[in-house]
């Protein structure tokens, strides 16, 4: 009688079955697929005048920049940065800056730009301790900015204010953490990526968990919460004393470098 167990153990088992490649979608991937699907607002550039309004403080005398920005300018010509992811652009003021700072640089925007900004400005330019921030602006001016937030909204009105960029500015109307882990599947590679948004200190774990080589910078240095205590600055030092990175601030203006590697004593020292 034949052991038809035996048999069947005899046979050499069936290859493996092979495993399907994971799809690869190059459509997806790159600056000009993410152009693609973040464009622009269809607007009216041209009929709106630009303003320029970064929440930075205000310039003082003899200083060329506000809120110490003179750090993030100098950092983006130094490392010749040419993609830049900026979290939080508010109006795009800033972003103007880092714009204005090389020609060669495409900045990433993210922000949701929802709600409306219009009574916040009305309230920022006769608040004492705000508003030097918009003391480079009429009264004409600021009632044109609040007048034209109420009608067109925060998206349309930030990206008239860098419509000579349309080139080099790509608008990514999402929040971080998510917009940052959205880019990374996309494998958009930041050289440096800007803070100055919701002063947490996961927008900073996960920007240097996916983005390991892009220097972290941002605002807010001496910011304080209701407490009084300097959150964000509290935050990029614990950070940095975490991932081994040399800060170097000024003013609201905060830069992460790599440190200096720690040097290992010759033996029998
Ligand atoms: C202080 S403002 C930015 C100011 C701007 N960088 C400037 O200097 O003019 C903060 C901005 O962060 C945006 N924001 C808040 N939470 C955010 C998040 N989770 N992700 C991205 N942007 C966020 C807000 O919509 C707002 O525009």
């Amino acid at each position: 009688m034949t052991n038809n167990k035996n048999v069947e153990a005899e046979k050499p088992s069936p290859a493996p079955a092979p495993v399907p490649a994971a799809p690869v979608s190059r459509i997806l991937n790159g600056l000009n697929a993410l152009r693609r699907d973040n464009p622009w607002p269809e607007f009216i550039y041209g009929e709106i005048e630009p303003f320029f309004l970064p929440l930075d403080g205000g310039r003082r005398a003899g200083c060329e920049w506000g809120g110490g920005r003179e750090l993030i300018i100098d950092t983006i010509r130094e490392r010749k940065v040419e993609l830049m992811v900026e979290v939080g652009c508010f109006l795009c003021g800033s972003t103007l800056q880092w714009l204005r700072a090389s020609n060669k640089l495409t900045v990433i925007g993210v922000d949701p730009w929802d709600s409306n900004w219009a009574a916040y400005i009305e309230r920022l330019a006769v608040d004492p301790l705000q508003m030097r921030t918009v003391f480079h602006l009429t009264d004409e001016q600021i009632a044109a900015i609040v007048a034209n937030l109420r009608r067109h909204g925060n998206f349309a009105i930030a990206l008239n204010n860098v419509r000579l960029f349309k080139n080099r500015f790509i608008p990514v109307r999402q929040r971080s953490p998510d917009a940052l882990e959205y880019l990374h599947a996309r494998e958009i590679n930041p050289q440096m990526i800007y803070i100055d948004a919701g002063k947490h200190r996961e927008d900073l774990d996960i920007a240097h968990k996916l983005f390991s080589q892009a220097v972290l910078c941002g605002d807010d240095w001496l910011w304080p919460d209701e407490t009084g205590v300097m959150r964000m600055q509290e935050h990029v030092k614990l950070f940095a004393k975490e991932n081994n990175l040399e800060i170097r601030n000024q003013r609201q203006s905060w830069v992460l470098l790599p440190g200096k590697k720690s040097e290992t004593p010759p033996a029998g020292d």
